[in-house]
């Protein structure tokens, strides 16, 4: 049977050259063959949609991209094309805002087994993103947050590869190792009205991975802990309590 890993690199996804594709089998594999719902933030030209659709043979495969607003020289119209065709359902709206998010909310009508954010990449929407898409989540479904290394500095715009010496308290990382260290769920960047103890309540496990120096059987990605593609590929995965 054709693995996930494949799948990627036949629609040329960079999720496969990054090395996340070999981890996202281990964790969406026993659901395979089940009618989930994956939704992805960043959806650009459909590449890791029609990953989504090809490997869930049953599943419903829902997209947010900000489009012509997100700077990515992809326009509205562009991402509709190739993101709203047979099985999949997108919705332009920018993970920035709420009322974006609260939109496509509105559209699908429906909760996750899995939710991606493979979207802006800076570490504010990263967690405004999972804040206010956690409730959206199933019961027993995965978050997964690609690339938490990028570092957006207001002033001097994203910095890839982020190092020890940088004031990273607000980061995705550091948001997330705070968890698995024992001291709750906190964001300076969730949306006004996150209920934070809903989340730390539901949250039945988290970790960081290094997909670049986990992979396995294939070298992805240079060794370089200070280098943009390893920098950029920390994946941060998030279990919801099954009940
Ligand atoms: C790396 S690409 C996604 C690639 C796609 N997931 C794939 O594997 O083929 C990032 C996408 O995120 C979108 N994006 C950037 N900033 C965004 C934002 N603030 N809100 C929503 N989408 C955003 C861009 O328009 C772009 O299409």
């Amino acid at each position: 049977m054709i693995t996930l890993h494949d799948i990627a690199k036949k629609h040329q996804t960079d999720k496969a050259s990054l090395g996340y594709t070999i981890i996202y089998e281990e964790l969406l594999a026993s659901k395979r063959f089940q009618a989930v719902n994956m939704l992805e933030i960043g959806v650009f030209r459909g590449a890791s949609m029609r990953t989504w659709f090809d490997y869930f043979h049953q599943g419903n495969i829902y997209g947010i991209d900000g489009g012509s607003s997100a700077s990515c020289g992809i326009s509205d119209e562009e991402i509709l094309h190739y993101n709203e065709t047979e099985g999949l359902h997108t919705v332009i709206g920018n993970q920035f805002f709420e009322a974006d998010m609260l939109k496509a909310m509105e559209t699908f009508e429906t909760t996750f087994d899995f939710i991606i954010d493979n979207g802006q990449h800076f570490q504010e929407t990263q967690q405004s993103s999972f804040g206010f898409l956690w409730p959206y989540l199933k019961p027993g479904g995965i978050y997964i947050i690609e690339d938490m290394c990028t570092h957006f500095n207001m002033l001097n715009g994203s910095k890839w590869g982020q190092s020890e010496s940088d004031d990273l308290n607000d980061s995705t990382i550091s948001m997330l190792n705070r968890y698995i260290n024992g001291r709750g769920v906190s964001s300076p960047y969730f949306f006004l009205n996150v209920d934070i103890g809903k989340i730390e309540g539901n949250i039945s496990g988290a970790t960081v991975i290094y997909p670049a120096i986990q992979a396995r059987g294939e070298l992805i990605g240079p060794m370089n802990p200070l280098s943009p593609i390893l920098g950029s590929s920390a994946v941060g995965v998030i279990w919801k309590n099954v009940a």
